[in-house]
């Protein structure tokens, strides 16, 4: 199956995108990598070596998207889009969720799967740290929360094949090739996620031939102490 899929990365320039960009290709057979971005040049030779095709272009644009559907013929899409460290109001989660939608409605699309990445927090969960500290996390991300709830939001019509992953607190340089999953409102077992982690627990979603998949489902993870 792998071999036979094609996966678009929106947001491939980003750390997750381009963990997940870079463990797809690591695979053997590996699927086709096609990498949406907007500035390739952002990509090393090396990542760009690693991807069957670069497609330039903006996430707010329902266009623009699907050219990239058309050009990768997509099986599945993974939407990888933020704004760094930022905790401004923004609205580029939303606004690219919608335009994502608004093109796999099309019927040339309507099989397409797509995983976003949305965060701890948003839609029906919660961010459960205990001594009232979780509520105040929720009060200093608020406008990113809000942002992945629109854009947890945007999907709903299409959500028989759509996974949503809200990871806890993203990480570098700590992975320990295990996540766990959480309930809505139940206290995560650490307060971090390494995007290398969650790129291998999306790797396996997406890739994976059993009926584990969490298709329809938004799943709460994070990562486990070493
Ligand atoms: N940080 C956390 O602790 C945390 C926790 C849970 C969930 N999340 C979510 O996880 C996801 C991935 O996070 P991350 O930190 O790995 O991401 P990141 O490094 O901030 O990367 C974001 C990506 O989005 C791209 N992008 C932004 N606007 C775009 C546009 N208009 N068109 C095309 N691409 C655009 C960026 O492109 P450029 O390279 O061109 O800027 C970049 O590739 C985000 O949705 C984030 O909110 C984060």
């Amino acid at each position: 199956m792998v071999d036979s899929q094609s996966i678009l990365v929106i947001g491939a320039t980003g750390r997750t995108g381009l963990e997940c960009v870079r463990q797809f290709a690591a695979l053997s057979p590996n699927p086709f990598i096609h990498a949406f971005c907007r500035n390739k040049s952002k990509l090393s030779i090396a990542d760009q070596n690693r991807c069957t095709s670069i497609i330039e272009g903006d996430a707010r644009s329902a266009d623009n998207l699907e050219r990239a559907l058309a050009d990768s013929s997509a099986t599945d899409v993974i939407l990888s889009i933020g704004n760094g460290d930022s905790i401004k109001r923004t609205d580029i989660r939303t606004a690219s969720g919608k335009a994502l939608v608004q093109v796999l409605k099309l019927p040339a699309y309507k099989k397409v799967r797509t995983l976003v990445i949305s965060s701890s927090g948003a839609g029906s969960s919660q961010i459960v740290v205990g001594m009232g500290i979780g509520k105040l996390i929720s009060f200093h991300l608020r406008h990113i929360l809000k942002d992945h709830t629109d854009q947890e939001a945007a999907f709903y019509s299409i959500r028989n094949r759509t996974t949503i992953v809200r990871a806890s607190a993203l990480t570098d340089n700590a992975a320990t090739g295990k996540l766990v999953e959480h309930g809505d409102h139940e206290k995560a077992l650490t307060i971090k996620t390494d995007r290398a982690d969650l790129a291998a627990w999306i790797v396996n979603q997406i890739c994976d031939t059993d009926d584990s998949l969490a298709l329809g489902r938004a799943v709460n993870v994070t990562g486990v102490k070493k």
